[in-house]
C-alpha cells in the first residue's frame, strides 16, 4: 500500500483528507506537532509527532516511512493572527515549507499536493476568480501561502519536484459519519460560530457588516464541504503518482457563492433556530465576493463537488458541533 506523508494531518482539512487517502486504499502517516491539531482525529495510520519547523523531526518521518508522496497541511490559518502576529506564520507556514522541500530532495520523494488558500488573489477585480488571477494577498497568512507557492515552483524547476497547490476557498461541514470536525481553538470562521451561539445562549454573532455591494450587502464566499475538498487532494495525488501534467496551481471551490445572511438563513431552516446575531462593522481586508472559478480543477482532476450543497454543510457541521460541545471535547486534545 502507498503511504503518504500527511503533514498537519491532525487537524480539519488534514483529518478529512487522511480518512479519503485510507478510502482510497493509501496508508496515511500524520506528521503533526499537535500544537493545534487535535490526537483524537488521527484515526486513519500512524501519528508522527513532530514540527516541520525542524528539520530533524521531517528527517525521521521520512526515513522511517518512506512515503511516495507529501500532502502538505502543516501551517497557521487564522488571517486575523496573521495580521497581529506575523512571525506565527511565516515560521511554519514559509520556513516549515522549505525545510519540507529540502528533506524530500534529500530522501527523493518527488510528489507534493500543497494546501494554499484564496487568500492569495487578496480582493480579486473579478468573481468568481479563476487561477490567472492577480496574486496580490492582503495579509501575512495569504503572503505566506504566495511564497510558499514561489518556493515549490523554484523546486519543480530546479530538482524535479512535481506538485499541485491547491487554492481552498470557504472549507465547511463535517465528515458524515462523524469521525472528524471543524476544531479550532480559538475559532474564527463564520458556520461554527454562528453554530456555537445555538448551544451557548451567551453569544451572539457578530456580522461582519451589511453595506457591502452584494444582494443583501453581506459578503458572499464560496462554502466548500471538506470531504469534496479532501477528494480534490485525493484526486490531484493520484494524478501526480501516475505522472499527469498538472497546472501550478487550481482553485477547488464550487463555483456557487452564499452571503453571510443566506448561511444564517440556511443554518436556521436545518436546526428550526435563529441565530442570534447584530450587524457589526466590517472586517479588514474581506472581499464582497469570492467565489471560484472551478473549471479548470473539473477538467483536469476530473472532480466535482458532491457533498456541497448548503443544507448538507449546515447538516453535518451542526451534528459534529452538537456532539463536540454535548461531550465536552471542545478544548481537550485527547
Ligand atoms: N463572518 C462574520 N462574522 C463572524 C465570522 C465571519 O460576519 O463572526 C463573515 C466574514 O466577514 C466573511 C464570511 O463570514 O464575510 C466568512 O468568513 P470566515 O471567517 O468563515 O472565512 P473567510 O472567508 O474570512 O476565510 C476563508 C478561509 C481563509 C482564507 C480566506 C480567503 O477560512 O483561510 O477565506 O479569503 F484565507
Amino acid at each position: 500500500m502507498d503511504r503518504i506523508l500527511v503533514t498537519g494531518g491532525a487537524g480539519y482539512i488534514g483529518s478529512h483528507t487522511c480518512k479519503a487517502l485510507a478510502r482510497a486504499g493509501f496508508e496515511p502517516v500524520t506528521f503533526d506537532n499537535l500544537s493545534t491539531g487535535f490526537e483524537r482525529l488521527v484515526k486513519w495510520g500512524s501519528l508522527v509527532k513532530g514540527d516541520v519547523c525542524n528539520e530533524a523531526d521531517i528527517r525521521v518521518a521520512l526515513r522511517e516511512f518512506r512515503p511516495v508522496a507529501v500532502i502538505h497541511f502543516a501551517g497557521r490559518i487564522a488571517v486575523g493572527e496573521s495580521v497581529v502576529a506575523p512571525w506565527l506564520h511565516y515560521a511554519p507556514n514559509v520556513g516549515g515549507t522549505i525545510n519540507l522541500l529540502n528533506v524530500m530532495r534529500e530522501y527523493g520523494v518527488s510528489k507534493l499536493v500543497f494546501s494554499s488558500s484564496a487568500a492569495v488573489y487578496g480582493l480579486p477585480k473579478i468573481s468568481p476568480v479563476n487561477e490567472t488571477s492577480a496574486l496580490l494577498p492582503l495579509s501575512p497568512y495569504g503572503r505566506s501561502k504566495l511564497f510558499a507557492e514561489q518556493m515549490i515552483a523554484d523546486f519543480m524547476h530546479s530538482s524535479g519536484l512535481r506538485a499541485i497547490c491547491l487554492r481552498y476557498f470557504n472549507a465547511a461541514g463535517a465528515d458524515a459519519d462523524g469521525e472528524c470536525g471543524e476544531l479550532h481553538d480559538p475559532e474564527t470562521h463564520l458556520i461554527p460560530l454562528a453554530l456555537d451561539t445555538l448551544i451557548d445562549q451567551r453569544k451572539k454573532l457578530s456580522v461582519n457588516g451589511d453595506d457591502y455591494d452584494t444582494p443583501d450587502g453581506t459578503c458572499v464566499r464560496d462554502y466548500i464541504h471538506v470531504t469534496d475538498l479532501a477528494n480534490a487532494h485525493v484526486a490531484a495525488l493520484r494524478r501526480l503518482l501516475v505522472g499527469a501534467t498538472l497546472p501550478s496551481a487550481l482553485n477547488v471551490g464550487t463555483g456557487n457563492g452564499f452571503s453571510v445572511r443566506e448561511i444564517l438563513n440556511a443554518i436556521a431552516l436545518e436546526t428550526g433556530r435563529e441565530v442570534p446575531h447584530v450587524i457589526g462593522s466590517r472586517r479588514d481586508g474581506d472581499p464582497a465576493h469570492l467565489v471560484a472559478d472551478s473549471t479548470e480543477i473539473k477538467r483536469q482532476l476530473e472532480w466535482a463537488p458532491k457533498h456541497s450543497e448548503l443544507n448538507r454543510i449546515v447538516n453535518t457541521a451542526w451534528q459534529w458541533h452538537q456532539r463536540e460541545r454535548t461531550h465536552g471535547a471542545m478544548r481537550s486534545n485527547a
